[in-house]
């Protein structure tokens, strides 16, 4: 009778089924109340009482297989149903990811670096908040001086001043009190005036400002500079303009227009049929902004430049509204793919 118990362990052991009706039956046959394991349970009390032990044990791991095994049989089976059930298809591939892209106003402003960096210009960096002196004073604007009014100053803190600054000359004070001349160096950055928003002007934005200070610099470098740059960016057969300005760090000053990239200088809305579109200001650096930033004027003189990435992009990319910056809509955002 022992023979018979292992061999039902080894056909419990065996058993497979596909079908909730295979294990149902499988079930029926060792647990059920008519089943193997009842009939071979009445039988446990006929055995003689040395043979007990050994039959117990056996009969009832013959109990705890079949137990075991209608367990996981049928565990399996309804993993498969849930599976096919609740109609997903694993193979299916995922949903494409969405990528981003870089803003615009980066890939502009990545670009017009890499052109200056070819010239052998290195980027510096300042703080948004700035102090007096760097903003106003050692640009050549004292207190009081009415040419302030020019940029509309966010002020955090009155005496001592602290303001956002309004132009990222800051940094090239900053630039010229730490190093020595010669100098090369473009600064981008956030700026920040308090204007009213509109689809030309923004109480934020950014710049990015040049400054080259040497021996024997002088306007025709200036001029040629710009003229690079302005073919470079805007394309081989773009033509510059001089203006003269004022700014009140720099001695002469100019505006500076480039031919517009839109109508070729035929007359369009966006050049207002004049075939022109300004740019950027520039100038020499007036020798008392040397001075201040501890650069000996006698012997070196330099020339600045500063334009508005937003107005840039706007050109190159025929952007009506500059508010769209700022939105963050994912469908204006895609459209530009960094060169
Ligand atoms: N800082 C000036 C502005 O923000 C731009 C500029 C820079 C003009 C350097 C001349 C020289 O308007």
């Amino acid at each position: 009778m022992l023979d018979q118990i292992k061999e039902h362990i080894i056909e419990v052991e065996k058993f497979q089924a596909d079908s909730a009706e295979a294990v149902e039956q499988f079930r029926i046959k060792y647990l059920g109340k008519k089943g193997v394991l009842n009939d071979l349970f009445l039988a446990f009390k006929d055995v003689p009482n040395q043979e007990k032990k050994a039959f117990g044990q056996t009969l009832n791991e013959l109990k705890t297989k079949a137990q075991e095994k209608v367990d996981t049989l049928k565990e399996a089976l309804e993993q498969k149903e849930d599976n096919a059930g609740s109609g997903i298809d694993l193979t299916m591939s995922s949903e494409p990811m969405r990528l981003g892209s870089r803003h615009p106003l980066s890939i502009v402003k990545n670009e017009i670096i890499e052109i200056f960096a070819r010239l052998g210009f290195t980027i510096s960096e300042g703080p948004e908040i700035e102090d007096d002196w760097h903003n106003f004073s050692a640009l050549n604007l004292p207190d009081e001086h009415p040419a302030r009014d020019m940029q509309d100053t966010f002020f955090i803190q009155r005496d001592p001043d602290y303001l956002l600054r309004t132009h990222t000359s800051s940094v090239q004070v900053r630039f010229m009190e730490k190093n020595k001349a010669p100098i090369r160096t473009i600064s981008p950055g956030r700026v920040f005036r308090n204007e009213a928003i509109s689809a030309r002007a923004h109480c934020i934005f950014h710049q990015i400002e040049g400054l080259y200070v040497d021996e024997n610099v002088s306007f025709a470098d200036l001029k040629q500079t710009l003229l690079h740059f302005a073919q470079e960016f805007f394309g081989k057969e773009t033509e510059i303009r001089l203006r003269p300005s004022y700014f009140p760090f720099t001695e002469p000053s100019a505006e500076v227009d480039i031919s517009c990239n839109i109508c070729k200088g035929d007359g369009c809305n966006i050049c207002k049929y004049t075939g022109w579109v300004e740019i950027l200001g520039c100038g020499m650096v007036d020798p008392n902004v040397l001075d201040n930033c501890g650069i000996d004027s006698k012997k070196y003189t330099g020339f600045a430049f500063g334009m508005g990435v937003e107005r840039i992009t706007m050109l190159k990319y025929q952007i009506k509204d500059l508010r769209f910056f700022f939105e963050n809509d994912v469908r204006f955002l895609e459209q530009f793919t960094s060169a």
